[in-house]
């Protein structure tokens, strides 16, 4: 027989993906609806939420969303209007990160810039991710977390906001897993690489440092993301980190920033 006949339960699960308007987000919140689960897409762009919602594989069961999750009151409205839109959420992936701009390096990074990325990276993702939680304690069921972080975790970016936040995001991760854990609450991290996907702008040169020869894409991180949150798969994982990045992890490809400014 086989082993995975269906990855989720259509009748009990439902999903949030936050950043679900582009790249990583957007193809894990299109490959949950494919898996005939009812999925929220959040984004703070209209137009790209919209259309990643539209563009489903079954749009009658993606539901767009748009609001800034660097607002705890947007977070809020988000947790209401999911409960409203698809019920008890089981699955929450957190892929949202504000945009990473290589002018932004220790030396130059303004406190709005630095504020938005933790309030968006790690104060969303606690938020969201604790009142879901709280949610399936209450009703005594298991449930999924899926936390997208960056080898630029443990290894420096020259954005000390984005790097900082995804150590931050790391180590969430495991906090959660450990406390959660016991309500059958899985918590684990997605790592990607180099993912051709808009909110990274690639060198191509990048790719020689790659052993599988190419940068990633958005669909690379999707088939993971899913065995992951699926506990058919994946019912003893948990606060563990899952690196899809083509081995570019092997080596350390960053110069330092350049300081032709000052
Ligand atoms: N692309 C990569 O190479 C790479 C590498 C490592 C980690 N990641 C992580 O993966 C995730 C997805 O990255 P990506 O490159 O696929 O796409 P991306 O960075 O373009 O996607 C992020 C999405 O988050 C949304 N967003 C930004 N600020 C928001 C806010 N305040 N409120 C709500 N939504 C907001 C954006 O509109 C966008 O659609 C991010 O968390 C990123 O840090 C990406």
């Amino acid at each position: 027989m086989s082993l995975f006949t269906q990855l989720f339960d259509p009748g009990r699960d439902a999903a949030l993906v936050t950043g679900a308007g582009n790249g990583i987000g957007r193809a894990i919140a299109q490959a949950l609806v494919s898996e005939g689960v009812r999925t929220v897409f959040a984004d703070v762009h209209r137009d790209t939420v919209s259309a990643a919602a539209a563009s489903s594989s079954r749009p009658e069961l993606a539901v767009p969303w748009i609001g800034d999750l660097a607002s705890r009151d947007a977070c809020d409205a988000l947790i209401t209007d999911t409960r409203a839109a698809v019920g008890r959420v089981t699955l929450f992936v957190h892929s949202a990160a504000p945009p990473r701009r290589e002018s932004d390096h220790a030396l130059a990074v303004t406190d709005e810039t630095w504020e938005q990325m933790r309030a968006v990276n790690v104060d969303a993702g606690f938020h969201l991710a604790r009142e879901f939680s709280r949610e399936l304690i209450a009703a005594r069921e298991p449930g999924s977390i899926l936390m997208l972080t960056s080898l630029h975790a443990a290894t420096p970016r020259n954005l000390p906001h984005y790097s900082t936040s995804k150590a931050a995001l790391a180590m969430l991760v495991k906090e959660l897993a450990k406390t959660l854990g016991r309500f059958g609450i899985r918590v684990n991290a997605l790592v990607p690489g180099a993912i051709a996907a808009g909110g990274f702008v690639a060198d191509p040169s990048l790719t020689r440092h790659i052993p599988l020869g190419r940068l990633g894409r958005s669909e690379d991180l999707a088939p993971m993301a899913l065995a992951v949150l699926s506990s058919k798969v994946s019912a003893y994982v948990t606060g563990a980190s899952f690196v899809v990045d083509g081995g570019l992890s092997l080596t350390n490809w960053f110069d330092p920033p350049v300081l032709d400014e000052l």
